[in-house]
């Protein structure tokens, strides 16, 4: 029988007793007993927002949330600059056009960087612009954004909303909500919030809640004044998967009993050892900015990632992912997601080693896993 080792970004590997809160008895969502278990789900996800705004709990892939955070704040033809450096800035943009808004795109090549500074002159040369659309952690090519520094830009901007999609990044790596001036927060459940996917949830600031006054695109199931009605009850407008929800209660108590700063560092070490490792293999890094919540692993030559990542799945249980659109089967991405340890790693890292030996590419596993090995356990 084959060990199931989920080293995907997404959805990830859900702890043991996360598991068995699921497995209660469901309840009715509209009882006292579950109306207390969602009071303390909604505090509780504003501390891994780092905001006091309202945080909104939505039965949808992470997706939805990024629909909501379109259709709910903007109208017809509003002109908005939308950043994407991989396939979830494309999916942003094509949310955007969906709904008719006159898209200013700003197109990174995969994996490389972004230029600040020309946000900020597209912001001075369009006055008119209504929001701008970024993403924390571009999941695609393992790409950090500097989430920090747009904030700021966007936030002398009155009319203009900062919309981020932190899916694969919140409660890995900082966001902080509040500080970082950002209008609207969207994630998603099944990464590193340690829960199977089902949830996305969404941060309104008051910034945010004034566009919705006026905003005339098309909504009704993510329509979040209905969200925002019920939340002063602790209630939903929709049956909510309420599993889910009494699992996200134990999923948060855990991340808060750990502490966002504690596991911030354990990410970062995770991904650091993973980067580190991967080169001194002899292999290189996609990203020219990577990110403490994916690694994305350029594959030699002729060697087809695909087949990489289908060996690992079938003979050795590991799922890792490879790449996607025009990167399909040239890279591999490494999770370094949620509910994993020191020791997760270094598998991960001894799975790439193995897989490759099978395709017939020899790296220097070895002295990857020394180097991880020595920022995992800097002691020994
Ligand atoms: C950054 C980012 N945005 C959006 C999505 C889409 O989320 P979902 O598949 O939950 O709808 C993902 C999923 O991997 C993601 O990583």
């Amino acid at each position: 029988m084959l060990k199931k080792r989920l080293f995907t970004p997404g959805p990830t590997s859900v702890p043991e007793e996360v598991l068995l809160e699921m497995a209660s008895p469901v309840m009715h969502h509209r009882t006292d007993e579950f109306i207390k278990i969602a009071g303390e789900v909604f505090e509780d996800l504003k501390y891994v927002f780092q905001t006091k705004n309202d945080v909104f709990i939505i039965a949808s892939s992470g997706t939805g949330a990024m629909e909501a955070s379109v259709v709910n704040f903007l109208s017809e033809g509003d002109r908005v600059i939308v950043i994407s450096g991989g396939k979830f800035g494309e999916r942003f943009k094509d949310i955007a056009l969906a709904y008719k808004l006159d898209v200013i795109p700003v197109e990174l090549e995969w994996g490389k960087k972004m230029s600040t500074d020309r946000i900020k002159d597209l912001l001075e040369k369009n006055s008119s612009v209504k929001a701008v659309f970024g993403t924390l952690c571009e999941t695609s090519t393992g790409t950090h954004f500097d989430i920090k520094c747009l904030g700021e830009i966007v936030s002398h901007y009155e009319n203009t909303l900062f919309v981020v999609d932190t899916i694969s990044s919140l409660g890995a790596i900082p966001c902080l909500t509040d500080e970082w001036k950002i209008d609207v927060v969207v994630t998603g459940s099944q990464k590193a919030f340690m829960l199977p996917p089902g949830l996305s949830f969404i941060s309104v600031s008051e910034k945010a809640w004034k566009k919705a006054e006026t905003s005339n695109l098309p909504k009704y199931y993510f329509n979040l004044k209905k969200y925002k009605k019920t939340l002063a009850k602790n209630d939903f407008p929709f049956t909510i998967p309420v599993s889910l929800v009494v699992g996200l209660r134990k999923s948060l108590n855990i991340i808060k009993t750990t502490g966002i700063e504690k596991i911030w560092e354990e990410h970062h070490l995770r991904g650091e050892a993973t980067r580190q490792a991967m080169v001194a293999a002899g292999l290189k890094l996609l990203s020219e900015s990577p990110s403490d919540a994916v690694t994305a692993v350029v594959l030699p030559e002729g060697i087809d990632g695909e087949k990489l990542v289908k060996v690992l799945r079938t003979k050795y249980g590991m799922s890792i992912a490879g790449g996607q659109d025009h990167l399909k089967g040239k890279i591999i991405r490494i999770s370094h997601l949620g509910w994993q340890d020191e020791f997760d790693v270094l598998t991960a890292i001894t799975g790439v080693g193995v897989g490759l030996k099978e395709m017939g590419c020899e790296i220097d596993i070895e002295k990857g896993l020394s180097v991880a090995r020595q920022i995992l356990f800097p002691s020994q």
